[in-house]
This record gives structure tokens, sequence and C-alpha cells, in this order.
């Protein structure tokens, strides 16, 4: 049987940093399976630099990513793209993360050319198509053409179920994200943050449900938060979204105690999330991983598709409107009993061996064993 071979395919900063554990994973079993890694280029710098933080890099690059792109570019540029890789490498079966437009292409592409199609993060939903747009349409369009669903968590393998998706092809798996935070140390040298004294407020939003007002409703809160506790530094690691800095950078941009800066990578954000006293975040990756530590999160979006954070009590959904945000932290800032019931480190979206169940699985599929791994519950 000749070496089967798996095209791992990312796009934007999120699915790198899932999808390189489960990478690096395939590649210690390289002797049974290649491995191909192809990045759409959805992203391109914060897709860079989340790779190399797993010391990764593409092994093929579609460089698709303009300032200003639509979604029907990304689309249009990714299925061309991809459909001509797929041609050239002639995988065995095609991997994609999520809910991003690299990950609905893929699947499509995958179908279209007959080849199984391996989902991670699977079964996530919200009751709403077009919440979070367009990622609640991406990910159920990926479900209805996967042939082996990997959902985190119980309540994602619910979701698929009720759906009617055969129960054979779902394994539950803990998220990946889980096995990449777990894997980044604290780094050892001392990081600009650690010097202030005082506590910090992170804040990291770049949903484009939130473009415009409800990014400033959420910026004018951030603001008022500061003027009230002057213990605070507020930290904003802005996304390179050109609509999103002009948002931040025009309320927030002036204030002595309101730090916005680019991206760190991946190796420098871990410590930054665990040093920080509250995040603020419409991030689907920063409200798995601050519950690994502890780290209240208040959710700034309407629905989410990751309710278990919320149900353990350490995050908490409360939206995008200014006095709503303002209030639910004033709360945990204020009172030391609040935050502390809040402050629990619970880890319900994985235990770090995700990667490796998928490794197991995926091979299995293909007929090849590996050592096993007890699925996650
Ligand atoms: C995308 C995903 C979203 C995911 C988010 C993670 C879709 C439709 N959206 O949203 O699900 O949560 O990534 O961050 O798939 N840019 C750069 N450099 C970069 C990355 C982005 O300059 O490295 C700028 C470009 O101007 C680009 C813009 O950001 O046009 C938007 O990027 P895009 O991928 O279209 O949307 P995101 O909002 O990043
Ligand atoms: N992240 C990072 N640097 C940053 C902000 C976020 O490395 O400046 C990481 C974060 O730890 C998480 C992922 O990026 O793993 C989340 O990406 P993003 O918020 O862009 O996308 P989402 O998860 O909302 O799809």
């Amino acid at each position: 049987m000749p070496k089967p071979l798996i095209l791992c395919v990312v796009g934007t900063r999120p699915e790198a940093i899932k999808v390189a554990p489960v990478v690096q994973e395939l590649r210690r079993f390289s002797h049974l399976a290649d491995t191909v890694l192809v990045s759409t280029g959805q992203h391109r710098e914060m897709l860079t630099q989340s790779l190399a933080a797993f010391g990764l890099a593409p092994d093929e690059d579609l460089e698709i990513m303009q300032h200003g792109q639509t979604l029907a570019q990304v689309t249009a540029r990714a299925i061309a793209g991809l459909d001509g890789l797929i041609e050239k490498h002639g995988p065995t079966a095609v991997m994609a993360q999520g809910d991003t437009t690299t990950t609905f292409i893929a699947a499509l592409n995958s179908f279209y050319r007959r080849i199984p199609f391996a989902h991670v993060e699977a079964g996530l939903r919200t009751d709403t198509i077009d919440n979070p747009f367009p990622e609640e349409f991406n990910r159920r369009a990926a479900g209805l053409i996967t042939s082996l669903h990997f959902p985190p968590t119980e309540w994602a393998a619910k979701n698929l179920r009720h759906e009617g998706k055969n129960p054979d092809s779902i394994y539950i798996t803990g998220n990946t994200g889980i096995d990449a935070v777990l894997a980044t140390g604290s780094a050892a040298q001392t990081k600009w943050f650690e010097e202030w004294p005082g506590r910090i407020l992170l804040l990291t939003t770049h949903r484009r449900e939130n473009w415009g007002e409800p990014q400033r409703q959420i910026a004018r809160a951030a603001l008022r938060l500061l003027d009230e506790f002057p213990d605070v530094l507020l930290v904003v690691p802005m996304h390179k979204n050109p609509q999103v800095r002009e948002v931040l950078e025009g309320i927030l941009g002036n204030h002595e105690r309101a730090r916005l800066i680019e991206p760190p990578d991946y190796g420098d954000f871990v410590p930054l999330m665990r040093r920080s006293t509250l995040i603020l975040s419409d991030s689907g990756g920063v409200q798995e991983e601050a519950p690994a530590f502890g780290i209240p999160v208040l959710v700034l979006r309407e629905t989410t598709e990751r309710p278990e954070g919320c149900d353990a009590g350490t995050a908490k959904l409360v939206g995008t409107d200014e006095n709503r945000i303002y209030t639910e932290a004033h709360v945990l800032l204020a009172n030391e009993h609040a935050y502390r019931l809040m402050a629990n480190a619970v880890s319900p979206y994985g235990d770090g061996k995700a990667s490796a169940r998928i490794r197991y699985v995926l091979l299995k599929s293909l007929g090849i064993e590996s050592p096993e791994v007890p699925m996650w519950s």
C-alpha cells in the first residue's frame, strides 16, 4: 500500500495555532503517513507568526490575502488555488479546523474531488445562521460533507448527533487549542508587561459582526474602566484588520495607560493572558484558553458556540453594549468576592491530548494502526 498523504489546510491565525499541534503529532508518525501543510494565506503576518511559534512553515502557500478583501474574493481565490494543490499532491485525506472561509473551502474542494474530509473542532453551533457571521454557515456547511468529525466536547458532539450525522464518524477529542496552550510554557525572558506593578486588563476584538458601532461601544467601555481604576493597564493586541485598528486607535489611542500593540506572537500572548487580571474578548480561541489558567473572560458577543466556559463559571457572555460591559467588568475589578467566584482554573475544552486522538483516528480510518489514546469526555 502506498504511504497515505494528509493535506492539512490553514488560512488564519486561530487555524494555525490549533492545527500546528496536529501537524506536529502526525509528523511524529511520518514513517506511516506524509503530511503536507498548506496555507491559503487568507491571513499573512498573523499566520506566519503563529506557525513559527511551533517551528512550522507552510509547505505550500497560496498567498491570497489582500487588504479590504471581501468574503467572495477570499472564497474565489482559495477555491481555485486549493484545487490546484489537491491536483498536485493527490492527498488521501484533507484536514482543516474550525469555521473560517478557508475551512469551508477546504471541505468543499475535498467534496468536489471526492476525498475524505476530516473536520477538527467540529460541532460548534449557535442557533443563528448569521451569527457569528459568516462562521456559523462555514462550519455547518463543512459539517455536511465531513467524513470524520472531531468535536472538542460532548456538547459539540451532541449537536452533530442531533443533525443526524453518523455516530460512527464522531470522535470527541478535546480542543487542539488546549494542546497548544499547555505546550506553551512561560517564557524565560521577562516581558515588558510583567514589570507593570498593577493589574492588567486585556482586550481583544476582531469579529466581523462587531465591526463599527459595537466595537466603538467596547472601546468606550474600556476607556471608562481605565478612568475608574488607576492601577489598571489596558493592553490591546490589535488585529491587523485596518477597520478594527481605526476604531481602537481613535478611542483609546491617547490614554496614558492604554497600550495598543501589534499582535504578540503566540509565545508572548500566552504569558500576557496569564498575567492579566481580566480579559475582555470576542475571540473564540481566547475564550477557550483563559479558563485553563483561571482568568475570567467577559465575552463581547451576543451569542456563543462555546457555552462550556460560561457553564463552568469562568466566562460570561456580556454582549457589546457599553454600559453592560462597563458594569460587568466594574464588578469584577472592584469586588474581590465576585472576582474569586469567577477565577477558577477549569479546562472544559480539553486535556492536551486532542492531537494524539485525532492522529490515532485519522490514521486508523486510512487503515493504519498507531498508538491509541482513549477518547475525551
Ligand atoms: C478571519 C476569519 C474569522 C477568524 C479570524 C481570526 C473568515 C470569514 N473570518 O477574520 O473567522 O475569527 O480570521 O483572526 O474566515 N490582515 C492583515 N494581516 C494578517 C491578517 C489580516 O493585514 O495577517 C488584514 C487584511 O487587511 C485583511 C483583513 O485583515 O483583508 C481581514 O482578514 P480576513 O481573514 O478577511 O478576516 P478576519 O476578520 O481576520
Ligand atoms: N492570539 C495571539 N496573539 C494575539 C491575539 C491572539 O497569538 O495578539 C491567539 C490566541 O491565544 C488564540 C488565537 O490567537 O489562540 C485566537 O485568534 P483570533 O482571536 O484571531 O481568532 P478566533 O479564535 O476568534 O477565531
